[in-house]
């Protein structure tokens, strides 16, 4: 008999991710997921060189030890990776963290998206509130959604959330659900998806709310080395003291995808992901963190200005043939990171059925606006000060990626979506 059995609750509730269902489609212009396309390839034939000729060297004495290369490791990183990567967040970051011990607290994890997902695991139970931007990086507002959790989606302007309005949220709902969020997620330096930066007033407002309501804040720094414009500023995690900012960074953006995370989170919380970690995948790769270690140590300098000088290229190519072949509406204009956010000044216009009935037949890719927005849940509507419910999602913008294609052909791209958009609206 074939198994008859009922899958989790879940499975009903969350799709698969838009942007992961996009990866199908053959695409000539492709602008849909955020595809690192800069990397410093030319690093890793080096690396790998140089792991492979000591290992042969120790093979040849006799040693033992290289059979650990491709063996388990600590589930919270190899000691010397976590010391490479503290001084990152040291010297980087200007966060305080000790100078002899300060490295026990990065927990190396496999991608940030495993942190984000641990960390939820670890505070979430049903119906437990969580605020977020709106629109919000869907890799973390789904993974709300399969915890069983409820977003309360806050939007912000072209400088990212606002404070003030994050605060009344989280007033509201404690007035009419009954409880508090635990948890405020945020990516300051160029959000995923609307490209926006905040000041520093914001961030530290930001955190005085978090503060204010003994909640934690999680800030994903995904894209905080792929800054090419104006100045970089402080992570909010460096106003803090380490008691209620998780501190998300990847290598993902900033060298490759090589599966390697780095964060920083208050004792009580990092005591719980790692247990999770434990169950979820025992470690992360110890040849890939040895690679990661190399990597920093002797190319990360060298390579980060050619890196980023590559993705303000493309975002100039970007903005460049919306300006001159998009129809009217509003887009904005980062400072870095990987994405432009569009959206149409015709209310009507729906993003996703353009992408399925005219630019995937034309061979262009982008994810559409309302993959951004939460499937359950709230959104703080700041005209009326009210929670609304979470499915009036708008449907009239449009994420474009511009990290993965050269400059030449995202201009011949943009510049054909542009007309095409014109013609349909
Ligand atoms: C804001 C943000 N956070 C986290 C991630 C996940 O990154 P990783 O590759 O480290 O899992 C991404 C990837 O696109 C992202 O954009």
């Amino acid at each position: 008999m074939d198994p008859k059995v009922e899958f989790a609750a879940w499975t009903k509730l969350v799709p698969e991710s838009e942007i992961r269902r996009l990866l199908k489609f053959r695409a000539k212009y492709y602008f849909a997921g955020g595809k690192p396309g800069v990397l410093p390839i030319g690093a890793f034939p080096m690396i790998l060189n140089t792991l492979a000729l000591k290992e042969l060297e120790d093979i040849f004495l006799g040693k033992d030890d290289v059979i650990e290369d491709y063996n388990y490791g600590p589930t919270d990183g190899l000691p010397e990776v976590k010391k490479v990567m503290a001084n990152i967040l040291r010297e980087r970051d200007s966060i305080d963290l000790d100078s002899e011990e300060g490295w026990n607290n990065v927990i190396i994890t496999t991608g940030s998206q495993q942190a984000i997902y641990l960390l939820l695991d670890t505070l979430l139970n049903p119906d437990d509130l969580v605020v977020v931007p709106a629109p919000a990086y869907l890799g973390f507002v789904n993974v709300v959604t399969k915890f069983r959790g409820q977003v309360i989606a806050v939007p912000g302007d072209n400088q990212g959330m606002i404070p003030e309005n994050v605060s009344k949220a989280i007033k509201i709902a404690e007035n009419k659900l009954g409880k508090k969020p635990k948890l405020i997620y945020v990516v300051p330096d160029s959000d995923n998806p609307s490209g926006t930066t905040m000041p520093e007033s914001r961030r530290k407002a930001l955190l005085d709310v978090a503060k204010d309501n003994s909640i934690y804040l999680l800030e994903d720094a995904a894209y905080r080395e792929i800054q090419f414009r104006g100045k970089r500023l402080m992570p909010i995690r460096a106003f803090d003291d380490g008691s209620t900012v998780i501190y998300m960074r990847t290598t993902s953006k900033e060298v490759a995808v090589l599966r390697v995370a780095y964060s920083l989170m208050p004792p009580e919380i990092r005591k719980e992901v790692v247990k999770a970690k434990g169950y979820n995948d025992l470690c992360t790769p110890t040849i890939v963190q040895k690679i990661v270690k190399l990597y920093y140590e002797k190319y990360f300098s060298q390579f980060i200005d050619k890196v980023r000088k590559g993705y303000k290229k493309r975002y100039e190519a970007m903005a460049k043939a919306m300006n001159e072949e998009f129809p009217e509406g509003e887009r904005t204009d980062p400072t870095g990171g990987f994405f432009i956010w569009w959206e149409s000044s015709n209310k009507k216009f729906d993003s996703k059925k353009f992408l399925e009935e005219v630019a995937i037949p034309n061979e262009i890719l982008y994810v559409p606006g309302q993959a951004f927005y939460p499937l359950r849940g709230y959104l703080y509507d700041p005209e009326r000060g009210d929670l609304i419910d979470a499915s009036n999602r708008p449907a009239n913008a449009m994420r474009l990626s511009y990290s993965y294609m050269e400059p030449g052909k995202i201009e011949e791209g943009i510049r054909k979506l542009g007309s095409l958009l014109k013609k349909y609206l």
